[in-house]
Order: C-alpha cells, then sequence, then structure tokens
C-alpha cells in the first residue's frame, strides 16, 4: 500500500519553530511530528510515503534517510513548482501513487496529530464500497475546519462544506483519507483543493464516507493547539503505554521525559510536560504545561509553563516563562527574566523582561 503526505506550505502559523527547520520536522513528544505518521502508515502496511512537497525537500529527504532504513518504508518526494493545493500534488504524484494492484492509497494533512487508526480504517473502506473514506472527529469550533454532514446509520457524507461560515454540524474533515486509484481521474494537475472541489463532488455521487474517528484528534499547526495536542496526547499514551512516562515524587500528572534527559534535585514537573534528549534541568526548577526541546538546560529555579522551549535554549536563573511564550531555536534568556508570551525569533539574547505578548525579532 501507499501513502501521501501533503507536507507543503511554510508553517508560518507555527514560527519561530519553523524558521529552523520544516513544519513537519519539528519535534511532537520528542518526534518529528511526521515521523508519528509514518510509523502508523508502516504498522498499517504501507511500504512506501510520498511526500507531496513545495519547498526544500533535501532537507526533508536527508532526515528521513535515517528512519528509511530504520522503519524499513522506502520514502520518496513529489516537489511542485507552485504550490498546487491540497488535490493538485495527488495529479503530480499520480505515477507514483498508481501500480498494477489497484489498492486505494492514503493521502495525510502534515499537520495532525491522533491515534490514527489506520487499520480500522482500511476495513471501513472496505466495508462501504464507496470510492473514498474520510476521518471525521468532532470539535467546539468547527469554522476553522471543513465540516462534514454525514448519515449516522452507514457513515454516507451528505455534505462537506470547507470553512463555513453559517453553522452546518460540528463534525469535521480530520485530514486522513483513504482513496480508490479513480479519485485521481477527478482531479487535474493544476492548483486545487480537495475539500472545495473534490470531495464535495465524491459526496453528491454518494460515494463518499466518513468514518468517525475514536479517540483524540488535533490540528497542532499553531502553538496554542500544539499545546492542547501535547496534553491529548499524553493523556493517550497515559491510557496505551504508560510505562513510557516518567514517574516519582517529583513527577505531576503526564511527563515525558527522554532517557539522556537530567532532572536534578528539589524540581517539580507536570503535568503535560516534554523534556527532550540531552537537556538538562538544574535543581529546583517548576515545570508544567511545556515542552523543552533538544539541548535546553534549564537553570536552578526557573519556572516555565504553557510554553514551547525550542532547541538549545538556555533559560536563566529565577527566570519566568509563561502564557504561550515561544522560544525559538539558541535563545539566550537570562537570569531573572520574565516572559509572558513571547514570541523569540531563533538566536536572540533576552536580557530585559517581556511583559505582554509580542514578537522579539
Ligand atoms: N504539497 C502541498 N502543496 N501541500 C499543501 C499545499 C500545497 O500547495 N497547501 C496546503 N498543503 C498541505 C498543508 O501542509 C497541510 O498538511 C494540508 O495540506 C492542509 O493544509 P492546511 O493549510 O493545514 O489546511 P487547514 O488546516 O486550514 O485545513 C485542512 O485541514 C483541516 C484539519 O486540520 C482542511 O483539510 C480541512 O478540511 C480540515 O478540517
Ligand atoms: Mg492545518
Amino acid at each position: 500500500m501507499k501513502a501521501l503526505i501533503l507536507v507543503g506550505g511554510f508553517g508560518t502559523r507555527l514560527r519561530p519553530l519553523t524558521l529552523s527547520m520544516p513544519k513537519p520536522l519539528v519535534d511532537f513528544a520528542n518526534k518529528p511530528m511526521i515521523l508519528h505518521q509514518i510509523e502508523a502508515l508502516k504498522a498499517a502496511g504501507v511500504s512506501e510515503v510520498i511526500l507531496a512537497i513545495n519547498y526544500q525537500p533535501e532537507v526533508m529527504l536527508n532526515f528521513l534517510k535515517e528512519f528509511e532504513k530504520k522503519l524499513e518504508i522506502k520514502i520518496t518526494c513529489s516537489q511542485e513548482t507552485e504550490p498546487l493545493g491540497t488535490a493538485g500534488p495527488l495529479a503530480l504524484a499520480r505515477d507514483k501513487l498508481i501500480d498494477e494492484s489497484g489498492e486505494p492509497f492514503f493521502v495525510l494533512n502534515s499537520d495532525v496529530i491522533s491515534e490514527y487508526p489506520l487499520t480500522e480504517m482500511i476495513k471501513f473502506h472496505n466495508s462501504h464500497g464507496g470510492e473514498a473514506s474520510i476521518m471525521v472527529t468532532k470539535v467546539d469550533e468547527p469554522s476553522k475546519y471543513g465540516v462534514v454532514v454525514i448519515e449516522e446509520a452507514t457513515g454516507k457524507v451528505e455534505k462537506f462544506v470547507e470553512k463555513p461560515k453559517i453553522f452546518v454540524g460540528n463534525k469535521i474533515n480530520a485530514g486522513i483519507y483513504l482513496l480508490n486509484p479513480s479519485v485521481l481521474d477527478r482531479i487535474q494537475l493544476r492548483p486545487t483543493s480537495i475539500e472545495k472541489e473534490v470531495f464535495p463532488e465524491i459526496a453528491a455521487e454518494n460515494k463518499l464516507y466518513a468514518m468517525v474517528l475514536p479517540g483524540f484528534w488535533m490540528d497542532i499547526g499553531q502553538p496554542k493547539d500544539y499545546i492542547t495536542g501535547l496534553r491529548l496526547y499524553l493523556d493517550s499514551l497515559r491510557k496505551t503505554s504508560s510505562s513510557k512516562l516518567a514517574t516519582g515524587s517529583h513527577i505531576v500528572g503526564n511527563v515525558l521525559v527522554d532517557e539522556s534527559a537530567v532532572i536534578e534535585d528539589g524540581c517539580l514537573i507536570g503535568p503535560d510536560v516534554v523534556i527532550g534528549p540531552g537537556c538538562t534541568i538544574e535543581s529546583g526548577v517548576r515545570l508544567s504545561r511545556c515542552t523543552v526541546m533538544r539541548g535546553v538546560r534549564i537553570k536552578k529555579h526557573a519556572c516555565i509553563s504553557s510554553s514551547i522551549i525550542g532547541w538549545h535554549s538556555p533559560v536563566g536563573r529565577w527566570a519566568r516563562v509563561e502564557n504561550m511564550t515561544i522560544l525559538g531555536e539558541d535563545v539566550h534568556v537570562g537570569d531573572e527574566v520574565y516572559s509572558n508570551g513571547g514570541v523569540v525569533l531563533p538566536h536572540k539574547e533576552i536580557k530585559f523582561s517581556i511583559l505582554k505578548p509580542e514578537i522579539v525579532m
């Protein structure tokens, strides 16, 4: 089986992290986002993943080479010379997606995280005899997404409306599809949207089916949603493989710590914290609802909450970092500095407090 991941886009909403690397390579729970997907695809029987990409393919491919071997999966690129939207890339990769088997293939948005019940999805797809299956999930604010109205008993999609202005329903497109090769005959090689042009057409012919996604789901393409996604992911890890989570009197709730990280005495860590490889958390530090990426040193008695600390960014003693502060790569936060929602570009030194949410360039 094959799969295509829609990787394009510049990830502007996840800056400053995406100034250092393409969004799919940004770590989520100590693993590049895209690796969560590739692993799930492999487990569901996919042997080749095609990355539909419109910039920096070399960076992605070089990075993923190591995992190609480790996971025994083929990873290739299909590069656009102009952004082709969410459907055009499928037409571009047509020859790679179709083979003699005539099997359906997966298509994933690259910025969503879930438990990826892909094996269940294959079963669902085979059971309804339609042309395409999509996963849907319930959200509180459906207007940001593609809204799907389904016939409850069968899962048949009656309507697909991308980013509706008026309320249509609260089940939304989760960005995980399983498509028969015949869907490719509906897509031309030009910038085009699968949500606005392809799905409504298949739904009108009664050949589009939706499966309600079991478990959690989040689009993690924005900092606030990234932090919420971490909480949901750690919750789910607690249920499926709780032995991966940290334990001890200094741990509160769900905390994931890379085995190479060092936590000194007198810290209080959690809930919903991820600590990356090579990090040092010095004594007396308090961390909650945050992620600390590879190679970070948090100095004595610093306090961090609801924030993302980018790769190799030291945080000074008695510093207080909170309220959606996002530190890019290699940002140096001085001793006793307070950051209230600062978004700091890579390689900066922060000597003075950031008193209200703002971008520091
Ligand atoms: N190759 C390529 N080329 N990929 C693209 C392009 C392009 O021109 N444009 C967007 N993508 C990729 C993005 O990188 C992302 O993985 C995916 O297509 C969806 O694009 P987003 O920009 O993230 O769309 P969205 O979040 O506003 O909406 C989409 O996702 C929602 C779920 O998170 C839609 O699919 C909605 O229907 C859906 O509910
Ligand atoms: Mg998105």
